[in-house]
């Protein structure tokens, strides 16, 4: 993460001098008083800290998820919008999202754009894990000695408010590994927390892809690796996640190739 932006120090804050409330006049109304904008920026970047957002990320908003540029496909712009009535509706609607396509169409961004606007417009505390890096936590912190020290570690994944849980699927766990990340799915289903999922694999079942059921136009692109997400995170899962969010696909190639084409015209 980069350095938080510099905050006045309360003392020198002219909204609230100090206080941390601010006037706010209601017309027709007796004056009250306001949480200042100098904490609830503090607060902003606190929790945009402990969202650990990697930095190769830090850049990404929704307000630059372009959805114009030539050769856009039609699914980002319902992407886009997707994203935007996810944040206006949390927390009345908290069900998560599961973002599908394929590398490169802007997923990780979009995902990163809903924590940043989560935090920013609403102070909601949110999450972000890489399931790879997730993986290798829970592989490293697994002491048969000390039951607990695993669950210690994953006690953010399991509590976070909001979760984003980046490439579901990009690698196979053990069968141990998976028990407790199917836990952790699990867990946050059951407590009613939102959990917003990307992942590169198309949205089959397990052995659909070899069967023919190939009309997807994402599924035809990944037909190389020739998996579908009910091959990399079981049919269960793949289920317990439909009830958990909902679909937004986003079709077309790779954005930086896609830019660089446009930029040819
Ligand atoms: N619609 C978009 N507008 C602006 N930048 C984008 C868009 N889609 C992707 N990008 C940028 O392209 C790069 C790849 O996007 P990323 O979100 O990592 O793709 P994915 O997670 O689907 O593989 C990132 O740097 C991202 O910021
Ligand atoms: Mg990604
Ligand atoms: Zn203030």
């Amino acid at each position: 993460m980069g350095s938080p932006a510099p905050q006045p120090s309360p003392s020198e804050c002219p909204l609230c001098c100090g206080t941390g409330w601010k006037a706010v006049e209601v017309p027709g109304k007796a004056k009250r008083v306001a949480r200042c904008d100098c904490r609830n920026e503090a607060r902003a970047e606190r929790l945009l800290n402990a969202a650990r957002i990697p930095s190769r990320y830090e850049h990404c908003t929704l307000a630059d998820f372009a959805t114009d540029f030539s050769g856009a496909h039609r699914s980002l712009a319902a992407a886009r919008l997707a994203a935007g009535r996810f944040v206006e509706e949390y927390p009345i609607e908290k069900t998560g999202l599961l973002v599908i396509g394929p590398v490169g169409t802007g997923k990780t961004h979009l995902a990163v754009g809903i924590i940043q606007e989560l935090v920013r417009s609403k102070g909601v505390p949110c999450r972000f894990c890489d399931y790879r890096e997730l993986l290798k936590e829970i592989q490293n912190s697994y002491n048969p000695t000390v039951q607990t020290t695993e669950l210690e570690i994953l006690r953010p994944i399991f509590e976070a408010e909001v979760l984003v849980m980046d490439e579901l699927g990009a690698v196979k766990p053990s069968e141990w590994v998976w028990d407790t990340v199917s836990h952790i799915l699990n867990s946050r289903y059951n407590e009613r927390k939102t959990t917003i999922i990307t992942t590169n694999f198309p949205n089959l079942g397990p052995g659909e892809m070899q069967s023919g059921r190939t009309s997807h136009a994402e599924a035809s692109r990944n037909a190389a690796r020739g998996e579908t997400l009910g091959d990399r995170i079981t049919e269960r899962m793949r289920s317990r996640l439909h009830e958990m969010c909902r679909v937004v696909q986003m079709d077309g190639v790779d954005f930086r190739q896609k830019v660089q084409s446009a930029n040819f015209r």
